[in-house]
């Protein structure tokens, strides 16, 4: 497909922001295998994408996703679940080195929430609500969202929401530390934007190194993160953005980042 040509996403570069629109708003934006391969297809162009520097992934009105499409999963058999292997999509999906915003507004839930987990930082409309609501309908979260939301915001109050099913407001989202910011309905696109034109004005390689690090803490002992971060660091140090950083900031005048 040519940037433009899906079925089920809006795209738009503004400036050096990718943005990605999931646009199926008949279901809410639920996820179904071809929305899931033209969002990884359109993630995946601007990850390629020198001229990109991150990518804002938002919805629609009333929903960011309201999970995976329960239409297409509800008759399938364990070989065609285990063939298919659904939560593929996540790994792929986590490992864009592009910084990756999610601006969510209304339903995140299910898959829709753990794709809103999955980014690097997470702004939420004030009327978003957040939820895991898989054992309501017989599954469990597959994408991640048992490993990743007791990451975000502890054991306890994952346990609550992933036995229960029950869905939590941007506030409750805000104050457990899973989304970063709430912001107003009319606002929250450009505070995303403004967010990710601020990252992508910055050296892509240094800003990648950097999400890679921190995205350690996820998968990582303590020990082999640390040890992960420093050869990270030091590696900045083979780059001629780090020369010019620290030399235009002695200098008294701003970087020109060369990507390089
Ligand atoms: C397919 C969905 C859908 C979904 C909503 N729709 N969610 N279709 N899959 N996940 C469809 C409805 O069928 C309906 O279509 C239309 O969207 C509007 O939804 P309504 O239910 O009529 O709206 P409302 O009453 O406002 O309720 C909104 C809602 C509810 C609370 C979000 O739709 C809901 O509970 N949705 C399911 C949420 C869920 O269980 N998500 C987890 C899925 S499992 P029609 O044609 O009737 O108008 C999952 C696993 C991830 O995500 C792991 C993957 C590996």
């Amino acid at each position: 497909a040519a940037p433009g040509d899906y079925s089920n996403l809006q795209v738009e570069v503004r400036g050096n922001v990718g943005l990605v629109a999931i646009h199926r708003p008949a279901a809410l934006n639920a996820l179904n295998d071809e929305t899931t391969a033209e969002l990884l297809d359109a993630l995946q162009r601007y990850d390629r994408d020198s001229t990109i520097g991150a990518i804002v992934l938002t919805g629609t009105d009333r929903a960011f996703a309201a999970g995976a499409d329960i239409k297409e999963m509800a008759n399938r058999s364990f070989s065609q679940a285990r063939r298919r292997d659904a939560g593929s999509f996540m790994d792929l999906f986590f490992a864009l080195r592009s910084p990756t915003i999610a601006a969510v507004r209304g339903y995140a839930l299910g898959g829709g929430c753990e794709l809103a987990l999955a980014c690097d930082i997470v702004y939420a409309a004030e009327d978003a609500q957040f939820g895991l609501p898989e054992v309501q309908i017989g599954t469990i979260p597959g994408w991640g969202g048992t490993q990743r939301l007791v990451r975000a915001i502890g054991k306890a109050r994952a346990m609550e929401m992933i036995l229960s099913g029950r869905r939590i407001s941007s506030r409750e989202a805000e104050a457990w530390g899973l989304v970063a910011a709430v912001h107003p309905e009319d606002k929250l696109l450009t505070a995303a934007l403004d967010t990710a034109t601020k990252i992508a004005s910055l050296s892509q390689p240094i800003v990648q190194m950097a999400k890679a690090a921190v995205n350690a803490a996820y998968e990582m002992p303590l020990r082999s993160g640390v040890l992960y971060e420093r050869a990270l660091f030091q590696s900045t140090f083979a780059t001629q953005d780090q020369k010019e950083g620290m030399t235009a900031f002695l200098d008294k005048r701003e970087p020109k980042w060369t990507n390089a």
